[in-house]
């Protein structure tokens, strides 16, 4: 069985009743059917269906979401921290609702689990773990002694702290590593360097042009260091390349030596079963972070789902104001002691908290073994269709029977910027794809194999804000929607740019900012502008159809 179709729900409908399921929701997206002005290579402008393959950014939305939103806006829009109303009532209970819709979507264990909504999508998930375990006042000390705290100024420093905070500081310095990994989106990077410096992060390294983790590497870590390792931090899927990680097999080894391990899901939830716990609980996973835009739910909520005892301390990780206190006085206050009501302070992102609960349960519904059976038959198709265009490299292992890849495939066109490739695809034949580095500088450089010498040379460009001649790839990724015509479509829109590659080239201009622009055209008309948005409404039009 693939690592992509583990788990199906006890007492679930049938395969083919969720099959069916499946079908609905997948034609149920908005922002699909319709066509859209294109350019054509002679300066022409023509029409052409439009294909999203941008999902692995941002994925749309069903439509049911969107009228959902509408009929809280119609009937509820309230302060979810009023009861004094129904509207207000109803508020709290629909995010109460999203929060075990998302916890069941994970098989959470609500006794043991918690689910907390955060900023930003799994940044802001990952950031709130950072700031938990390893609160920002004692990071600046363990950053200034790297070989450890001395022992009278550790004295002194014990005596001002408070005794939640003496705790989090024997633990840091017992445990102070971060193992990750070079595939990891900056998210799941930036935020364990920022927490323990980075003498304190192990990075483990991928298996040459294969892209995949290098497990040798990763046992040689923990082997070596585990003892003083507090956690691993690994993206279940790579963002890049949608290589899935071995996370089960990490994981027993991270709790062999007494870590935790964090699992990046934004990419993995959406294509996949993700189970937080096992038969054998030596490979549960005690964080998930996950981003509800790449899940199909607007508004970019983050949440971060895990072992509830981390939070269990009597001091706030996250922001502080309204909603996490019992009582405050003029100079202090008590907090909650419920984690989400702690850490969720000020008024949420109620509508992204709704989209994504509704996203959760319907995806529960149709079951992510459905999801994952056609998403993998998909991948099969856009890989073969890549691999057939003379002159297109795919980065990473392209043997999916040996490989396991979920929906994600980044590749350049020899010789030709990727930029220009992702421009062409756009302007002529109204296909999204995203181009660059995808917010994984490293992974990419790996991938694509910069030298130090070119590597230094880009980053200063970089730094001057000249993105010319950045390196990247251009990425096609799938979502529910997506069909074997939109693979068809890119694969024929890559040949045809083939053919013509050079008098293609010849019509784009390359900008500071590193895109591509047709010369001496009027540029295509906005898909949506919040002006014009303004401006019917002043002149009494009701909405603007495009
Ligand atoms: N960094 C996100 C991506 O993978 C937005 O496209």
């Amino acid at each position: 069985m693939s690592t992509l179709q583990t788990h199906v729900p006890v007492n679930a409908p049938s395969r083919a009743k969720r099959r069916d399921l499946f079908s609905r929701l997948a034609k149920d997206f908005m922002g699909l059917d319709r066509h859209d002005p294109v350019i054509t290579m002679d300066g022409a402008l023509a029409s052409k269906r439009r294909v999203y393959l941008d999902t692995t950014a941002t994925a749309l939305m069903p439509r049911l979401i969107a009228d959902s939103l509408n009929d809280y806006y119609t009937h509820a829009c309230a302060n979810s921290h009023t009861d004094a109303h129904r509207a207000g009532r109803d508020t709290t209970a629909a995010i109460e609702y999203s929060r075990d819709a998302i916890g069941r979507l994970l098989g959470y264990d609500p006794t043991r689990d918690v689910v907390l909504f955060t900023a930003n999508g799994a940044t802001g998930a990952t950031n709130f773990l950072a700031r938990a375990l390893f609160p920002p006042e004692l990071r600046a000390i363990v950053k200034r002694f790297p070989k450890g705290v001395p022992p009278e100024f550790r004295r002194m420093l014990r005596e001002s702290l408070g005794a939640a905070m003496q705790t989090a500081l024997d633990e840091l310095e017992a445990r102070p590593l971060i193992v990750t990994t070079i595939m990891e989106h900056h998210s799941n990077l930036l935020p364990w360097i920022e927490a323990v410096g980075k003498h304190n992060v192990r990075v483990v390294g991928v298996n040459g042009a294969d892209g995949t983790l290098d497990m040798d590497a990763f046992d040689r870590i923990m082997a070596s260091e585990g003892s003083r390792v507090r956690l691993v931090a690994v993206t279940g899927v790579s963002n890049v390349t949608g290589i899935v990680n071995p996370v089960r097999r990490m994981a027993k080894v991270a709790h062999q030596c007494g870590a935790q391990i964090l699992v990046d899901a934004a990419q993995w939830i959406p294509h996949a079963k993700v189970d937080l716990h096992q038969a054998d609980a030596s490979e549960d996973i005690d964080f998930v972070t996950l981003s509800g835009h790449k899940l199909y739910a607007p508004g970019s909520r983050g949440a971060l789902i895990g072992n509830m005892a981390t939070f269990d301390c009597n001091r706030c990780i996250s922001d502080v104001g309204g909603g996490m206190v019992e009582y405050v006085a003029i100079d202090d206050y008590d907090v909650k002691k419920q984690v989400t009501a702690r850490e969720e302070a000020g008024t949420p992102n109620i509508p992204g908290t709704i989209a994504m609960g509704l996203i959760a349960e319907m995806l529960d519904r149709v079951g992510m073994d459905v999801v994952a059976e056609a998403e993998e038959q998909l991948t099969a198709k856009l890989m073969e269709r890549l691999l057939q265009i003379d002159g297109v490299k795919v980065y990473g292992a392209t043997d999916i029977g040996r490989v396991h890849r979920a929906g994600v495939v980044s590749f350049n066109v020899l010789g030709y910027e990727h930029g220009l490739v992702a421009a062409y695809l756009n302007d002529v034949h109204n296909i999204a794809v995203r181009d660059g580095c995808f917010c994984a500088h490293p992974y990419v450089k790996q991938l694509m194999r910069f030298g130090h010498e070119e590597e230094k040379c880009f980053r200063a460009q970089m730094v001057q804000g000249d993105r010319r001649n950045i390196p990247g790839m251009v990425r096609a990724s799938l979502g529910v929607y997506s069909t074997a015509d939109d693979v068809a479509v890119l694969g024929d829109a890559l040949e045809s740019f083939k053919k013509d590659a050079d008098r293609i080239a010849s019509r784009y201009s390359v900008h500071m900012d590193g895109t591509y622009r047709l010369k001496e055209m009027p540029p295509l008309p906005c898909t949506f502008d919040v002006k014009d948005l303004v401006a019917n409404w002043e002149k009494g039009g009701e909405r603007i159809a495009h």
